[in-house]
């Protein structure tokens, strides 16, 4: 069965939401493969359901704040697990790293709170295997103060759509022509970040192409070894790029941190 019929035998809403064209997408290839699956909110289990029929080698691990009858929502299979506890709950998550080691695919359909899907993305990403998916559904919270989002600043918010459009930069990281940059652990371990409605997909994935315009996050050391190599006056690029250049270099710098502690972006 697809997943999409799946999703519509157990009544998952991950149909009338159309989450199932993403997942299809992502997760056709992979269906017949063992793997270890993570979702965060079981509810009454039509998720669970679905990816235990469509998994059939893998193991379907669920987590939900709330205690799940697993005898009513007819959960007792052999390939699903349901483990109670918050997605910010940090010890909690490293008990359930400990016990199942790594994951191949984590969905986040828990609180849909904005501090919550940070936390847990944090806390999960190290336990993601290397070209594993982690996704994230109903990013729209992001949007709406009800639901810890926030509706007037869409740029610059502590919104999970500003985490994740800011770890973009992560992708490009080897090009961020600024020799002050501190690294994040994310950089080279994701090779793909996607926007659909409502929902974000991370791959994580080596991603460690060297640039060809920038040399260790230094434009000017690229720039002089490049001249350099091609011979010529080594005196005079010494003082255009390792002297002019980084004097440049270090007055934008300048700007740019006095610019983030006066508008509180730091
Ligand atoms: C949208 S429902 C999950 C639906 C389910 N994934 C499906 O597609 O059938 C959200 C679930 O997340 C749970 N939840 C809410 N806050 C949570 C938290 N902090 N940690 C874990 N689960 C949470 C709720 O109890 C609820 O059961």
């Amino acid at each position: 069965m697809t997943l999409k019929n799946l999703f519509i035998k157990h009544k998952s809403d991950k149909y009338s939401h159309q989450y199932y064209k993403v997942y299809e997408k992502y997760l056709d290839k992979l269906k017949k493969k063992k793997l270890n699956i993570l979702e965060i909110g079981v509810s009454d289990g039509s998720s669970m359901k679905a990816w235990s029929e469509y998994f059939t080698n893998s193991k379907i691990i669920g987590i939900d704040i709330k205690k799940i009858d697993i005898k009513k929502n007819k959960l007792n299979k052999k390939n699903i697990s349901i483990h109670c506890g918050s997605q910010s709950d940090k010890k909690f998550l490293h008990l359930l790293i400990k016990k199942y080691k790594k994951f191949d695919i984590i969905i986040d359909d828990g609180s849909h709170f904005p501090k919550d899907v940070i936390k847990s993305f944090r806390i999960l990403f190290n336990s993601l295997k290397v070209n594993g998916i982690y996704f994230i559904e109903d990013t729209q919270t992001s949007y709406n103060h009800y639901f810890g989002g926030n509706a007037f600043d869409l740029k610059f918010a502590k919104t999970h759509m500003n985490f994740f459009k800011n770890l973009t930069d992560t992708i490009n990281y080897r090009e961020i022509a600024n020799p002050f940059y501190l690294q994040s652990g994310y950089d080279g371990h994701i090779k793909n970040i996607s926007f659909f409605n409502n929902m974000v997909v991370v791959q994580k994935g080596v991603n460690n192409l060297k640039s060809n315009l920038v040399l260790n996050n230094s434009y000017e050391n690229k720039r002089y070894n490049t001249k350099v190599s091609r011979g010529g006056g080594k005196l005079l690029y010494f003082f255009k790029y390792k002297i002019f250049f980084n004097l440049y270099t270090l007055i934008l710098f300048s700007i740019n941190f006095l610019k983030k502690i006066i508008l509180f972006r730091y």
